[in-house]
C-alpha cells in the first residue's frame, strides 16, 4: 500500500535547534525596533546609532544590530572600526561594546579587512542575519535597535520572519519622491503584520550655522503630513547639520558629541517618542493577544 503523503514539510533538525535558540535570545530582548526606509541614503543609520546612544543615555541596556551586509555603517559611525567580538571562555562569542550599555553586531568584524565585500545573496544573507541572533549572546537588553539597508528585500524580510515581534520606525525626507517609498515600506509592514511606531523625518529643514535657525531648504513637514494622512504617529524631525556628517565621519554620533546642540535634542525628543510610543504598541500587542486567546477559547 503507498505511504500516505504527509502535508507537513519534513522537518529539519538543525534549523528546529536554530530556531529554539533563537526564541530563548530573543526572549532576553524587551523591545526589538527596526529602522527601516523605502528610499537608500534617508539617513537610516545616523537615525538607529542616535537613537541606541540616546537609549543607552537612558539608562537602558541597548544592543545595536547592522543587518546591512554590503554597506555596513554602523562601526565606522560609532567609532569602533575592526573592532573585537567578545570571545568568552566558555566558547561563546558577545557583540563588540560601544559602552557599558551599549552594544553592537555587525558583519564588518567578521571580514577579513574593512576592504572587503559582501558577495552573499539570498539565503546566505538570510542565515548571517539569523546567526547574528542565535550565535551572538545578546544577554538582557531593553532595546534592540536594527538598522536595516533600503527597501524590502532579503534583510528587513528576514527580519520581519525571525523577529516576529519586531516593531518598525520608518525614515523618510520631507522630498515628494521619499514620500513614494515610505508608502512601500508601510505596505511591507503592513504585509507582514509588523507593527509601525511612527516615522521619522530626516533632513528637515537645514539648521543655519551662523544664527541656530532653523530655515526650510527643502519642503518641511512632508513626513508629518503622511503621517497624519495614513493614521500613522509621527515621531520627531530632524533638520539637516552638516555636523551629522562629521561627527558621523569622526566616530562620535552628534547625540554624543554635542549634547547641547538643537540637533542633539531633536534626537533627544524622537528618543522619548520612541520609549512612549514601544510602550503603547507593547501594550496593545499584549490586549490584542488575550482577545485572540479569549475568541479561541
Ligand atoms: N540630518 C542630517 N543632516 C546632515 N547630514 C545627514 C543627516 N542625516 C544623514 N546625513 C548624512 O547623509 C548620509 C547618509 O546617511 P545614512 O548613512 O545615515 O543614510 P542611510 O539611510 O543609512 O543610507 P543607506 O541607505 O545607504 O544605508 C551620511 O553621510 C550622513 O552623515
Ligand atoms: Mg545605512
Amino acid at each position: 500500500m503507498a505511504k500516505q503523503q504527509s502535508a507537513e514539510p519534513p522537518k529539519n533538525p538543525v534549523l528546529d535547534e536554530q530556531d529554539s535558540k533563537i526564541k530563548e535570545k530573543l526572549g532576553q530582548i524587551d523591545n526589538k525596533i527596526m529602522v527601516m526606509s523605502g528610499k537608500g541614503g534617508v539617513g537610516k543609520s545616523t537615525v538607529s546609532i542616535n537613537l541606541a546612544i540616546g537609549l543607552s543615555l537612558e539608562n537602558f541596556y541597548v544592543g545595536l544590530l547592522d543587518v546591512d551586509l554590503h554597506g555596513p555603517n554602523v562601526p565606522k559611525m560609532l567609532g569602533v572600526e575592526r573592532g573585537e567580538l567578545q570571545r568568552r571562555p566558555d566558547g561563546t562569542v558577545g557583540p563588540v561594546y560601544y559602552s557599558p550599555n551599549l552594544k553592537f553586531m555587525s558583519v564588518e568584524p567578521l571580514l577579513p579587512d574593512k576592504d572587503s565585500a559582501v558577495m552573499w545573496r539570498g539565503p546566505l544573507k538570510m542565515s548571517a542575519i539569523r546567526q547574528f541572533i542565535y550565535d551572538i549572546e545578546w544577554g538582557k537588553l531593553d532595546y534592540l535597535v536594527i538598522d536595516a539597508p533600503p527597501g524590502t528585500g532579503d534583510e528587513p524580510m528576514t527580519i520581519a520572519q525571525t523577529i516576529p515581534e519586531a516593531y518598525a520606525v520608518v525614515v523618510t525626507t520631507p522630498q515628494e519622491v521619499s514620500l513614494l517609498d515610505v508608502r512601500k515600506s508601510i505596505s511591507f509592514c503592513k504585509q507582514v503584520n509588523m507593527p509601525i511606531l511612527g516615522i521619522v523625518e530626516n533632513m528637515s529643514g537645514m539648521l543655519c550655522p551662523h544664527c541656530g535657525k532653523v530655515i526650510d531648504v527643502f519642503k518641511r513637514g512632508g513626513g508629518q503630513k503622511l503621517s497624519e494622512e495614513l493614521g500613522i504617529p509621527f515621531l520627531g524631525r530632524i533638520p539637516v547639520d552638516p555636523r551629522i556628517v562629521t561627527t558621523g565621519d569622526a566616530g562620535k554620533p552628534l547625540i554624543a558629541a554635542y549634547p547641547n546642540s538643537h540637533t542633539a535634542e531633536a534626537f533627544e525628543k524622537l528618543v522619548r517618542n520612541v520609549i512612549n510610543r514601544t510602550q503603547a504598541v507593547a501594550a496593545e500587542q499584549r490586549e490584542k493577544k488575550v482577545q485572540e486567546a479569549g475568541e479561541k477559547s
